[in-house]
């Protein structure tokens, strides 16, 4: 595996597209609300992204092999979409949710993030699964420091949404992010501490754990005698699902989360306050 180290100005681009890209989410937020369609939504961030921030939504065109070229410019999971729902001219209803995946190429640089909105009232149920799923990237972010490894951030998010009487989706993981929108590593949000490659000063990948209210099994969305789209993901139970994501470096002491804003939601109680947890050692605490 040849996972690609930022320093210096590398860093500093990716924190820059980073921000973008969470800017991109604050300034959206207003609007989720019922009545907007996903396609309104997409053309207000797409609009954003390129006349306001000078930069290119990066899955507008994209196309890894196997798949048809991305249609959108952010991709809109709405209630038993797992993952890669396309905006479309349906209107957002009271209670749904939706995850909102963004995605801002600035200088060459990946900013890659998603949030969860809840339209409107949400269930009980609806709200708790995706306030669970928050914390559960939380889980997995606290864990990243030198000599740490991938298999410690996985188990930390498993452990936390299983425990929680949600599932883990396996077919999708988090990823190095730079240059390109997706290299190595694999970020997988299951497995075993102790496991997997090593984290180094330097890498910047996502962690983005997709958390199922029901099963953990995914298909392909097939509705009736439509083809498919090519990229939306649901449930196979149909259960709700949701997801947030964040692009995290390691720093030489913890982490540094990238994709903050001034409206980023706060880090929850578990957390050290703020978005670069530093560990500080314990004789060094004042
Ligand atoms: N932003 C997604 C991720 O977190 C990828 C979306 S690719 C698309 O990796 F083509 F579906 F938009
Ligand atoms: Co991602
Ligand atoms: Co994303």
């Amino acid at each position: 595996m040849t996972i690609p180290i930022k320093t210096g100005a590398e860093i500093d681009g990716m924190r820059l597209a980073g921000r973008l890209a969470s800017e991109v989410l604050d300034m959206l937020t207003p609007h989720v609300r019922p009545g907007i369609t996903t396609l309104e939504i997409d053309r207000l961030a797409r609009e954003h992204m390129v006349n306001v921030q000078g930069g290119v939504p990066a899955t507008l065109g994209y196309q890894p092999p196997g798949y048809p070229a991305y249609p959108a410019s952010l991709c809109t999971s709405l209630n038993d979409v797992v993952c890669h729902g396309i905006p479309d001219d349906r209107p957002l209803k009271n209670g749904d949710i939706v995850n909102i995946d963004v995605t801002v190429i600035k200088d060459g640089w990946h900013g890659d993030n998603s949030r969860m909105f809840v339209v409107g009232e949400g269930s009980i149920a609806a709200r708790r699964l995706c306030q669970i799923t928050f914390d559960a990237m939380w889980k997995g972010i606290v864990k990243v420091k030198p000599g740490a490894r991938l298999g410690d951030i996985g188990h930390a998010i498993q452990t936390f949404a299983e425990n929680a009487g949600f599932s883990v989706v396996r077919e999708f993981c988090g990823h190095g992010v730079g240059r390109r929108f997706h290299e190595e590593p694999q970020v997988l949000h299951y497995g075993r501490p102790g496991t997997l490659e090593e984290l180094v000063p330097g890498m910047i990948f996502t962690i983005e754990p997709m958390i199922n209210a029901g099963r953990r099994e995914i298909k392909e969305d097939r509705k009736g005698n439509r083809p498919y789209d090519g990229w939306t993901i649901v449930t196979k139970d149909r259960s709700l699902s949701a997801q947030w994501e964040h692009t995290v470096l390691v720093t030489e002491t913890g982490y540094e989360v990238l994709t903050v804003s001034a409206g980023s939601p706060q880090p929850p109680a578990f957390a050290p306050a703020g978005y670069g947890g530093a560990t500080v050692p314990a004789a060094a605490a004042t």
